[in-house]
Formats: C-alpha cells, structure tokens, sequence
C-alpha cells in the first residue's frame, strides 16, 4: 500500500477497551487518533504504549491557551513520541507560532503540528453570539490562512472546505476530515458526511473514522474495505 490515509479515531473509555480493538489492527494499515476521552482516562502512559506497538498516534487534545503554556504542553506531548498533535486556530498566530517553535527540539522526529479552525458544532449564529460576524466558512478560511503563516503543517477541516483550502494554502498543507462515511454506514451524530473517495477527491490528506471501523463487526474487514477505497482514489 502507497500512504496511510485512513486515521482511526479511537473514541474508547478505557485503557482495556482501546487495547482490545488495537490488538485487531496492524499499525501497517492505519494510523490512530487519541482524544480527550480516552487520554483523560488512560494517560500518556498508554500513548507511549501505542507508539511501541508501532502505530502512529494523532494526540487529538486540541490545545488552547497562552502561548508559553500552549508550547509546553506540544514540548510534552512531542515527548512521547506522537505523529500529530493540534492546537485551536483561534488561540492567535502568536500561540501557534511559540507552539510550533516549541517543536524544532525534535529535528529527526518532530511530530507534525495542526489546528483546528471552527469547531464543527457552531453555527453561523453561535459565531454571531460571540461577536463573529462572518459565515463559518468564512472564519475557517481566515483561520487556514492564520495557521499557514504561524508555519504549522495544516489543519483540521471538514471535506467540504478542503477544496478552497487546497486551492488557496498549496498541496503541501495538510487537510484532516472527520465526518467520513460510505454509503452503507450509519452516520451518527454527524450532519454533512463525505464519502472517503470523494473527500480525497476533494483535496483530504487523511481521513478521520470512528464508528464505521471501530463499531464494524468486524473491524479487520471495514478497515480493507476503506484502505480498497482509498487505492481507488489514487
Ligand atoms: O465516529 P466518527 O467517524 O464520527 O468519529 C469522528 C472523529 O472525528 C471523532 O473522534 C470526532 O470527535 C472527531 N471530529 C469530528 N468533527 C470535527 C472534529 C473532530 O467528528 N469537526
């Protein structure tokens, strides 16, 4: 296979539980994100021990705060030997700039650095309740371009702005899409959901997916199917 594209999230309460399904899955085929829940939990402790099993982990914790504290905690997290890890856009150019300074520690394996630019669940008039008066495509393509000069690697973006972005930030930026769905899952919570070969068309460099793997009866076969899908895209 060419490049893992496919990022599984995994959303599990508990050490054990992760560690079962990851068990299932060979670090050959995907990489792996950990957010708040799981992390909250089961510490970096279990970060570190997903690293030595060989899988590349997206640390999803998606910080925000002043700059030095905000640096730091990249320092820690790039310590435990992560692929990815994010920041919110919106903690200003000067926090992402000091974050991803933070990392030139690293030189022989800095982990890639990210951001998030409008959480998915706010709307145009919760934007405007916090005086943002602008559409919330328009405050994610003001925040792309924020990132992009603060020297970060990409951001975190749903498959439907990923053609502008492609278009205005080059093919370098990455482009992270959750809200991946085949025709035959459920899609859940999530609202606009975009086909994995389609959101590659579109411009996504990795593809977030939670459920139609980790929630498959088998997880192996949802996997090959998605990876079969990705191949195709190429
Ligand atoms: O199960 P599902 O495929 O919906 O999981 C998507 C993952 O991507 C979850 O971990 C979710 O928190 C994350 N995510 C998202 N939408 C965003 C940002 C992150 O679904 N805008």
């Amino acid at each position: 296979m060419t490049e893992k594209r496919i990022i599984i999230a995994l959303d599990f309460p508990t050490a054990d539980i992760a560690e079962l399904f990851l068990s299932k899955l060979d670090p050959a085929n995907c990489r792996v994100k950990i957010g708040k829940e799981l992390f909250t939990a089961a510490g970096p402790e279990f970060v570190r021990r997903v690293v030595e099993k060989g899988f590349d982990v997206f640390l999803d914790l998606k910080f925000h705060d002043i700059p030095n504290t905000v640096a730091r905690a990249v320092r820690a997290s790039a310590k435990l030997g992560v692929w990815m890890i994010n920041v919110h856009a919106s903690g200003g150019v000067t926090m992402m700039s000091e974050a991803r300074a933070a990392l030139e520690e690293f030189p022989s394996n800095r982990p890639l650095l990210i951001a998030v630019t409008v959480l998915t669940s706010l709307n145009e008039s919760e934007l405007t309740r916090q005086n943002v008066y602008c559409s919330p495509a328009e405050q994610v393509d003001r925040l792309a371009e924020l990132t992009f000069e603060a020297g970060l690697d990409g951001v975190v973006c749903s498959a439907a702005e990923a053609p502008l972005l492609r278009g205005k930030l080059g093919d370098d930026f990455i482009l992270v899409t959750p809200g991946i769905r085949r025709t035959q899952d459920a899609k859940s919570d999530q609202k606009r959901v975009v086909g994995p070969t389609e959101a590659l068309a579109m411009g996504s460099t990795y593809l977030v997916i939670g459920r139609p793997v980790t929630r498959a009866a088998s997880p192996v076969h949802a996997l090959e199917e998605l990876n079969s899908a990705v191949a195709r895209a190429h």
